[in-house]
């Protein structure tokens, strides 16, 4: 077998393992992160654009980076009384869900987000 057939073959093995790969975090349900974020809309806003200064603005944001930083409260790699006592309880599909959630909504001053 020449060298190009085996690129080509590369190809689709590689596919299904990157496939595999995203299969296992879980995939966010925004809908389901609307209903999630109640809990958090007093502070970072009900669509994620906070009113105040000392709360981030989420909306917009990317899904991994909400992810991770959840995680890192979680872990205490972060370190906030507030959020360690708000992320505590979510589970890796919360966290998806809140991502996918706070990520769909539009950030102000984001006109490339439609
Ligand atoms: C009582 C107010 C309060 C509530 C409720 C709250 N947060 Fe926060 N959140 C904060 C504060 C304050 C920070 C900034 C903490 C820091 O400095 O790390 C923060 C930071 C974050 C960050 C990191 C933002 C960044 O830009 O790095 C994320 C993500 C986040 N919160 C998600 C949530 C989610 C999801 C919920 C609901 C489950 C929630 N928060 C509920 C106050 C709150």
């Amino acid at each position: 077998m020449s060298n190009r057939w085996l690129f080509f073959l590369l190809i689709p093995v590689s596919m299904v393992l990157a496939s595999g790969t995203a299969m296992a975090k879980p995939k966010g349900d925004s809908i389901a992160g609307k209903q999630k974020s109640e809990a958090c809309a007093g502070c970072h806003g009900v669509d994620g654009n906070s009113a105040a200064p000392s709360f981030p603005k989420l909306a917009g944001q990317n899904t991994d980076y909400i992810v991770h930083a959840l995680s890192a409260y979680q872990s205490g790699d972060r370190k906030n009384d507030v959020m360690a006592g708000m992320a505590a309880p979510l589970s890796d599909q919360d966290k998806a869900d809140l991502g996918a959630y706070f990520a769909s909504q539009k950030g102000l001053n984001m006109p490339w987000v439609k």
